[in-house]
Order: C-alpha cells, then structure tokens, then sequence
C-alpha cells in the first residue's frame, strides 16, 4: 500500500513525523508538500493530494493542517474523495469499516503526536465491511454524480 502525505503550514511539524512513524513501518508513502513552515495555503495541498488518491497514484492519504478542517473540507470537494477528520481512535477505525474513507485529516494543532500515530496506525489497520455500508456510502457518491 502506498501512502500519500500532504499538509500546510499548520500540519507540518506532524507531516514530518508521521512520516518518520511510515519510515520505521516500513509504508511506501509519497509527500506532496509543504516543505516547511512557511505560511502556505492548505487547498493547494488537499487538492495535490486528493488528486492523487483519486488516479490511483496512491493508494489512500493522509492531510494535515491546523484543525485539520480547512484541509479536510478541501479534500472532500475533490469527486471520489471521502476524507475524514478523525481526532480519536474510534473515529479513525469508524471512518474506515462505516465510511470507507479514503483521506484522513488531522489537526496538527489539535492532537498530541502519540495520538496521532495512534490514528494512523488504527486508520491504515482497518478495513471497510461493505455491506449496508456500501449502500450508504454508494448514496454519497450518487449525491456527488447528480451534482
Ligand atoms: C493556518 O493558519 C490554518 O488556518 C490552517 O492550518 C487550518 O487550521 C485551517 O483549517
């Protein structure tokens, strides 16, 4: 599985280390920026990386500003893209099995660092059930279609 990482300014610091949590794993990921702290705009990453989930060039994501709310509303305007915002690990298992999501959002200035390991690790980890699921979530995408 292939790995897509992508954040803003405000996600930085976290992009960097959630990257060296994928190193250590052994996870193929790909970092669609930013490259420092430098003030940046956060739909420019959501979009690269959104995108790229999208053509299959990786496989799922991983998005990161702030809140993780700018990033994951851009994410989500991108067709295809059921993006997350997860801030514990719960959500993160739920988005997963229930929505079939495809990009998780974190806050970088909202969780701790073990945490948010703790999320991704539980996020990659988990898998979508179908079932009933698939019905709900096939009803996402037809709103998206008729748009
Ligand atoms: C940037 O200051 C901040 O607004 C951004 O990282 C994010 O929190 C937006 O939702």
């Amino acid at each position: 599985m292939k790995i897509g990482i992508g954040s803003d300014h405000g996600g930085y610091e976290l992009k960097e280390y959630i990257k060296e949590y994928l190193y250590e794993e052994g996870i193929d990921y790909v970092d669609f920026g930013t490259n420092s702290l430098d003030s940046v705009d956060y739909p420019d990453y959501g979009e690269k990386l959104s995108r790229a989930v999208v053509s299959g060039e990786v496989d799922r994501g991983i998005a990161i500003c702030g809140t993780g709310i700018g990033i994951s509303i851009a994410c989500n305007k991108v067709k295809g893209i059921r993006c997350a915002l997860c801030e514990n690990i719960y959500s993160a298992r739920m988005s997963v099995e229930h929505n079939n999501a495809n990009i998780l959002a974190l806050g970088g200035r909202v969780i701790g660092k073990d945490l948010a390991i703790e999320i991704v690790s539980t996020w990659l980890d988990s898998k979508f059930q179908g079932g009933r699921h698939e019905r709900r979530v096939n009803k996402i995408s037809s709103i998206e279609a008729n748009l």
